[in-house]
Parts: C-alpha cells; structure tokens; sequence
C-alpha cells in the first residue's frame, strides 16, 4: 500500500496530472461549504489535498471529520491550481492533489499545542511532550541540519585519511575535569565503570596501535552543573592523529569546520582564522574565549593609578590587585539606571563597584569617580584608552582574577545591552599558549588546564622537573581552543607521548605511582611500546548546531536533552529503580 508513495514537499508542477499515493499527518483542514482543504504534512513539507462533495460526497464528508495530527493514507491526482488559488508562501503552493480515497491510518488526541505554531510554547510543555513538538517543522529543520553536519563531517575526515572507530562507553573513569556518571558492575560487586568523559585516552591509544588518524562522532557524559550550553551527555566530534603539529591540527579543524558551515547554513567562511595566545585573550577581554564581534577591550591601567590619591584603586593594587577597564562609546543610551544596575550586578562576579566615569565631547573627564582623579591621571586615560569620542569608562578593581571575570561578563552585558553585537557574524578564533597547569592556593596543587596528557612546548618540557607554583604560567603547553562568538566550541593539543615526560606530569599533579598505576597504567604502558608524536581536538558538536542555528540553549539542537536539572521530562529519568534491581548490584540507598 505504501509502496509507490511520494513526498509531499517534494510534488511540483513537474507531478502534474499524475495519480499519487501519499501519507502523513494532517496539518490543519478547512471546510469551504462542500470542499474541504487539508494540508497534509510529512517529513518534506506540506501539500494540499482538495475532496469536493459535488465530485464525491462520501468521501468529502469523509475528509471533513478528519482532525488535526490524524494520519491518513490518500490517493489522488495531482492538479495546477487556479491563478486565484496559488500560494506564493507554500512550497508546493502551485499545485494540489485531488483525493479519490482516503483511509485513516490513526487517530490523534488534541495535541497540548499546535504543531505549526510559532509563538513562545512552553519548554516544559514541549519536552514532556517532545515527540509532537519534534513534530515541528522548527524542530524538524534543525534535527535535519545536524544530520547533515554529521554526514559533512564523516565525508570530509574521511576524504582527509581519517577513520571512523569506536571507542567503550562502559570505561574507567578519564579525568576531563567533571564528576563521573558511574555504573555499578553486576559481575563485579562493587565495582563501577564510568561513563566516557571523552574518549581522550582511548583515541590516543589508536595511535599508539599505528591507526594514524582516527574520528568518532561520540556521547561523552559530564556530571556538572549545566548551562544554556551545557548538557550532562553531549556529542564530540573527536579526532587524533599521528605525526602532526598544532598548525596540522588547527588546518584541519578550519577545513572540517568551513564543510560543516557551509552544509548546515550554506555560509562560506573564512579558510583560516585569527590566533591569539590565551595571555593576550586575558589581558584584552579577561576570559579565554573571548567574543569577538565587537571592540570593548580592557585595557590595564594599574601603572596609571599605583600611586593615586584614590585609595580604592592605589589600595587594591599595593595590595596585589589591579584596575582594568574598558569604553564604550556614549551616544547617549547609557542611562543613570543602567549603571546603578550595572553597579549592583558585578556583584556576582564577586566584585564589590563598577567605577566609571564619562569622557565628554570637550575632552573632560566627568561624573563617576572622575572627582577623585588627577590631571595627570586623566591624561594618562585618555591615552591609554586613546579616547576620541564621548565615552563611558567602567573599570573593575580587585584581585586580578576577579578584575577578569567581571570585566569578561560586563563587556558582553553591555554589548548586548547596546545592540553591539551583529548576530550575522560567526567570528572564529584560535586561542593558543595555554599554561599547561594552574596553581591552586588552597589546596597547595597544580591542576591541569586541559588535561593530563597534554604537551608542554618541546623547549620547556626541562620546567617539569621542579617546577615553582610562581612559574606556572610560564610553562606554556601545546594546547589550543577553538572559539566562535565567545563560545568555546572545541579543545584540543599535542600530547605528551614519552611516557617519562607523562610519568613527571602526574608526579607534578600529585597524582602518586599507585594512583597512576591504577587510572592510567594502560596508557602508561602503551606509551612505552613505541608510539607516535600525536596530538588532536574535540568539537562540540550540539554547542556547533546551537551557534549557527542562533539558538539560545543547547537543547534546542539536541533531540532528546535534559533539562537543567539533568532530567528527560519525556521518559522521566532518572527515576528509582527496584529493590531487586539494587540487590542484584550489592547497592542500597541511603537517606541522605
Ligand atoms: P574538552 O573538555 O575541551 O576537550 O571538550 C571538547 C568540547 O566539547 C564541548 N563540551 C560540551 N558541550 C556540551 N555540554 C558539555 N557539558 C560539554 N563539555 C564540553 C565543548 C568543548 O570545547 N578530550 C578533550 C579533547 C582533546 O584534547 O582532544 C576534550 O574532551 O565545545
């Protein structure tokens, strides 16, 4: 019956006077006094069907109880529609098809919301209810899309010698930095595996077993706390390969993304995109994936103010801290309002103010702050900033770290409150130099910024043998970042493939023999076995979908996510388990 069918969206004129089977759902039905139009929709589009009681009564009153979301089997002809009648706005809006039977195929309740609506539905709504609102042509386009940009992806990494190989889910835990979802093994009463963080250890083993390059378009399962761009499992596009540099690494990522882009918004980009050293994206913008499609940058100006006779910016910096801030130029919309919000919202920055003063139109500094500044002091701005036109001055005066992270946040929050921000532009950019280690006070121990296996630069690998925590920012890794529009989209390095430099790494990170032994033996050991200089990236695949679809959470362009308390409100998980089931893992809850 459904052997012959066509596609709604894919009838033309080209179809015209042919005799067609189709089936899908019923968009909408409209009765016109003895014809009745249905759109009929599937996974192509839409096409009107037209039952006219005056050619057939039965079957028209037939087609006139049909309700919206039915699905319905029809045969018919396929007919030009009159001058009057065609609709410029339909893709098939040329033609419609004559139905001679109709058979309905199931019925459907009152959806919770209409499938061809447009307006704001509640997301709860639509993830309880995700398989009608995946039903949407919205929906359907991006799920569409992010096939596409998996077909891409496989095309072009295989066409550049890449292959495809898997790797388990069922893992001992790799350390990316995020809590492990674990596992509890039946067979093994008390045990757990963990689910994959990244298949970072695996994908390095490939190349130790001489696959040269690999790709996998994986799950990965982080248990942190989630974001609009964050999910608890979320796709990679994950790829190593032997033999090759950071420069290899980056020209593949450009070419893989320029394919991708192009087959998910048929927009050309550029080939290759502007680097700059996570110093240089710390001292310009305070984070390390900067957005880059508008100005703003902080410029520091603790030397300007080491000495003032304002004790809040010379107190802060004798104290270590510094005064960083950034203009923007004031037309007029920045309003009394705005900077008293401003004021009170870096505070959860963890920043006490939000000084600022203006630079009027006569070259004064005014308002703000501006009272307790010196001539000297205010020539010095003028010049740093190289203020021109009438501006706003914020700063932000603190512990450097915090001077960052308010300044980073706020120069988005005011671009956007400004309408800085062109949301045509997809501005990629490499962030490199990373330190391969941070060191944390409190706890008195270095953390790897990407990971553990990542390289420091060939000529500093001699830091790791005693390093100082004072030091740690000069030991510069090989690893990099890919950004677009201030979202980190991807991360990657060299790694480190001598298994002594990766011994005195985790001796760095604290991580004792035994400890190593028992996480990473298997990695330890292949390393010793020959392997190849290698190193990769993983791209974040759902975070890829959500920028170049413009939307404005991940769990838009992912099927079937989880809410930002981690739960599938369509299948209700998590959810408890049996006595039974827990007894057969040794497991038991305990009230907490
Ligand atoms: P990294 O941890 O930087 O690197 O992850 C790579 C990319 O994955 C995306 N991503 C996420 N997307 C959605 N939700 C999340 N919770 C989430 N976490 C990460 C980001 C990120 O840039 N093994 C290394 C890669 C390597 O070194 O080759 C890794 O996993 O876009």
């Amino acid at each position: 019956m459904f052997k012959n069918r066509k596609y709604c969206g894919e009838l033309s004129i080209d179809n015209q006077g042919e005799d067609v089977v189709l089936s899908g759902w019923v968009d909408t039905r409209r009765d016109l006094g003895g014809i009745v139009f249905i759109e009929l929709r599937d996974i192509t589009g839409k096409i009107q069907l037209v039952f006219d009681s005056s050619d057939n009564s039965e079957l028209t009153s037939q087609a006139d109880k049909l309700r919206n979301e039915n699905v319905i089997y029809v045969h018919g002809k396929v007919r030009k529609r009159s001058n009057e009648t065609i609709n410029e706005n339909m893709e098939t809006g040329y033609i419609e098809v004559v139905g001679d039977s109709l058979k309905v195929l199931n019925n459907s309740k009152v959806p919770p919301f209409a499938i061809d609506t447009r307006d704001n539905i509640n997301e709860e709504i639509r993830l309880k209810y995700r398989f009608l609102d995946l039903r949407r042509e919205e929906m359907q386009d991006t799920i569409i899309k992010r096939h596409k940009l998996m077909q891409a992806t496989r095309n072009y990494l295989t066409n550049s010698r890449f292959f495809e190989i898997e790797t388990p889910m069922l893992n001992k835990s790799t350390p990316e930095g995020a809590r492990d979802f674990l596992v509890p093994s039946r067979m093994n009463k008390g045990e757990f595996y963990a689910l994959p963080q990244s298949p970072q250890l695996f994908k390095q083993i490939l190349m130790v077993s001489g696959y040269d390059r690999y790709f996998q378009i994986v799950k990965c399962f982080r248990d942190e706390d989630l974001r609009n761009d964050r999910q608890p499992e979320f796709t990679q596009i994950d790829m190593e390969m032997s033999f090759v540099d950071e420069d290899m690494v980056m020209e593949v990522t450009e070419g893989l993304l320029k394919n991708v882009v192009k087959e998910v918004s048929g927009r050309d980009i550029e080939s290759s995109y502007k680097r700059i050293t996570y110093a240089e994206a710390m001292d310009k913008y305070g984070c390390d994936a900067p957005d880059t499609r508008f100005d703003l940058e902080l410029v520091e100006c603790s030397e300007i103010f080491k000495d003032s006779e304002f004790k809040v910016f010379s107190g802060a910096i004798k104290n270590g801290g510094i005064v960083k801030g950034f203009s923007v130029e004031d037309d007029g919309k920045i309003s009394r309002k705005m900077i008293d919000d401003y004021t009170s919202h870096v505070k959860i920055y963890g920043a006490k103010g939000f000084p600022m003063f203006k630079y009027t139109a006569d070259g004064n500094l005014e308002g703000g702050i501006s009272k307790f500044i010196s001539d000297d002091e205010k020539t010095a701005v003028i010049k740093a900033f190289d203020l021109k036109k009438p501006a706003v001055l914020f700063f932000s005066v603190d512990k450097k770290k915090i001077v960052n992270h308010t300044l980073a946040n706020m120069r988005i929050k005011v671009a956007r409150d400004l309408n800085l921000i062109d949301a045509n532009k997809l501005n990629f950019l490499w962030v490199t130099d990373f330190p391969l280690l941070d060191y944390d006070e409190d706890l008195k121990r270095f953390n790897a910024i990407h990971h553990p296996f990542t390289a420091p630069k060939e000529n500093l690998v001699g830091m790791l043998d005693d390093l100082k925590p004072e030091d740690a920012e000069k030991l510069i890794s090989q690893a990099y970042d890919v950004v677009l529009n201030g979202t980190e989209i991807g991360g990657g390095s060299i790694r480190i493939s001598d298994p002594e430099v990766q011994t005195k790494m985790f001796n760095l990170l604290g991580i004792s023999e035994e400890e190593a032994e028992m996480k990473f033996s298997f990695l330890l050991d292949a390393l010793k076995f020959g392997a190849p200089p290698h190193g990769g990236l993983a791209l974040g695949l759902d975070r890829i979908m959500m920028l170049l679809l413009n939307k404005n959470s991940i769990r838009d362009v992912i099927p079937f996510p989880k809410t930002q308390k981690g739960q599938c409100l369509l299948s209700k998980a998590p959810s408890e388990v049996s006595i039974d089931q827990l007894e057969e893992l040794s497991l038991k809850v305990v009230e907490r």
